[in-house]
């Protein structure tokens, strides 16, 4: 059972869930929802058994923003001493890939929080926005980055810029979310990629999203070199001595995350 205030922790099988939970504020992310799912990601993390990790809020609403009411009365010095949302940077840091299941609204933190994970499956009826310009205030948990990384500039400044909301069928169309489905199937579709990902070797799979995020956080050659290297260490592992043999041998491989 969850012993949290903001968010709802479970696993089935090696995937482990986590779904935030003030419905009242359409899941707006304050301070305690923060350190409550960047605490239960960072334990699934570690945790050997558990292989992918789903996060998930309610059909209305996958996250609203940061909470605007806890905001409005911090200062400069209040956000700069507190290092507000710097929390947030721990969530990109693992190792596990990390499925964001997104119904309803994805607004300002909600949509930050949804490109922090590695794989995006939207509802129909998403709606993904950086309406934090009408607030007086620019994204802060890293979407002015990941946005214009995913969308271009063009469609990134635009949507930065005037804070207007995007329909899922347009955000798809930019490439922002990974698929769309139906929204009563979105969080057993985000669990099915889920358990897929962790009956993978762990080693393999938390390489592979390295690799994938240095071509999104870097140059080529440096992203190419950084492949290479991580493509080599497998080598190393007995998943990849496994994985091999099994199709050699036309059988399923048996992984020991080793
Ligand atoms: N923070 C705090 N409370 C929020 C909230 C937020 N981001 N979003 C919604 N709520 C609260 C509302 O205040 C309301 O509470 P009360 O019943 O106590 O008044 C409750 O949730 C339900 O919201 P609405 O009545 O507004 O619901 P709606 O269906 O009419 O509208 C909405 C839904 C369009 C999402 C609207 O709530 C809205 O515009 N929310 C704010 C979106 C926003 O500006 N997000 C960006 C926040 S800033 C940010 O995220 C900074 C950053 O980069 C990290």
């Amino acid at each position: 059972m969850s012993e949290h205030e903001t968010i709802i922790v479970e696993r089935d099988g090696r995937v482990g869930i986590i779904t935030l939970n003030r419905p009242k504020a359409l899941n707006a992310l304050n301070t305690t929802l923060m350190n409550e799912v960047v605490g239960a990601a960072v334990d699934f993390d570690n945790d050997p058994d558990i292989g992918a990790i789903v996060i998930t809020g309610s059909e209305k609403a996958f996250a609203a923003g940061a909470d605007i009411k806890e905001m409005s009365s911090k200062s400069y010095s209040d956000v700069v001493g507190e290092q507000f949302f710097a929390a947030w940077d721990d969530l990109a840091r693992l190792r596990t890939p990390i499925i964001a299941s997104v119904t309803g609204y994805a607004l300002g933190g909600g949509c930050e929080l949804a490109m922090i994970c590695d794989i995006l499956i939207a509802g129909d009826n998403a709606v993904f926005g950086q309406p934090e310009i009408n607030l007086g205030v620019i994204p802060g948990i890293g979407g002015s980055q990941r946005l214009t990384r995913a969308v271009g500039k063009a469609k990134a400044m635009d949507l930065i810029l005037t804070g207007r909301n995007m329909k899922v069928d347009e955000a798809d169309k930019l490439g922002l979310v990974s698929r769309v489905v139906p929204k009563e199937n979105c969080l057993t579709t985000a669990k099915e990629v889920a358990e897929t990902i962790a009956s993978k070797s762990f080693i393999a799979a938390s390489l592979a999203k390295e690799a994938v995020n240095r071509a999104y956080e870097s140059g080529l050659g440096e992203g190419i070199r950084a492949e290479r290297t991580l493509f080599y260490s497998t080598f190393a592992t007995d998943d990849q001595t496994e994985g091999m043999a099994a199709f050699v041998e036309k059988r399923e491989p048996k992984f020991s995350h080793r």
